[in-house]
């Protein structure tokens, strides 16, 4: 078996299991895609894309979104290691022109709902017409902030997990498959 495509994988010293099959993410991309055109087709969304964890997920999300959007990437401080920091760089990136635009962010997990928090409140500065968040993974038991959204791909429990984009001190973004850490690990 490949690297890429493993039941466990080991990260120093953190042991991980596959919880993800790819096969489930990208059918849920897909649907992810649908709703969005429901949504959107008519309204030239601009895909803001968090970087670096959601590069994956926004790779595939576009291309399931078969309607006029623009994409561009925003970055913040990526994430050190087993918990959330709750501290965020400065957002780096977004264009000029957001006024009157219809803004999608695009993330890879929403834990605490801090930074996705920090976003929105930066984003509505620039006055969008709205502002909505597209996210892969949602940990509700972590949120300590008010955070819906219609368009989340799969509600996980409060593990880390890592692989499709999202990584562990900067590793383990390659995996197609994502990974849960093992309990006690
Ligand atoms: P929040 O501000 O607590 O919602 O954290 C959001 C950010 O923390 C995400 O964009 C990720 O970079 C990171 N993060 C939270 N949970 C995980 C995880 O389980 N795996 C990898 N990164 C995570």
């Amino acid at each position: 078996m490949d690297r890429v495509d493993r039941d466990r994988i080991q990260i120093g010293t953190h042991s991980f299991e596959k919880y993800l099959q790819r096969e489930a993410i990208k059918s849920r991309v897909h649907e992810l895609g649908v709703d969005l055109m429901v949504d959107y087709h008519d309204k030239n969304p601009l895909f803001l894309v968090v970087l670096n964890g959601a590069f994956m997920f926004a790779a595939d999300l576009v291309r399931a979104c078969d309607f006029a959007h623009e994409v561009e990437f925003v970055k913040m401080a990526s994430y050190g290691g087993l918990n959330a920091s709750g501290e965020m760089k400065r957002l780096i990136g977004l264009p000029d022109k957001m006024e009157d635009r219809h803004i999608l962010i695009v993330e890879d997990i929403v834990d605490t709902g801090k930074t996705i928090g920090a976003v929105r409140e930066d984003l509505l500065q620039h006055k969008p017409a709205s502002v909505e968040v597209v996210t892969l993974l949602l940990k509700p038991d972590c949120l300590e902030c008010t955070f819906e959204s219609p368009y989340v791909g799969f509600e996980i429990p409060p593990a880390f997990v890592v692989g499709y984009g999202l990584d562990i001190d900067g590793q383990a973004r390659n995996f197609a498959d994502i990974y849960q850490l093992k309990k006690g690990k």
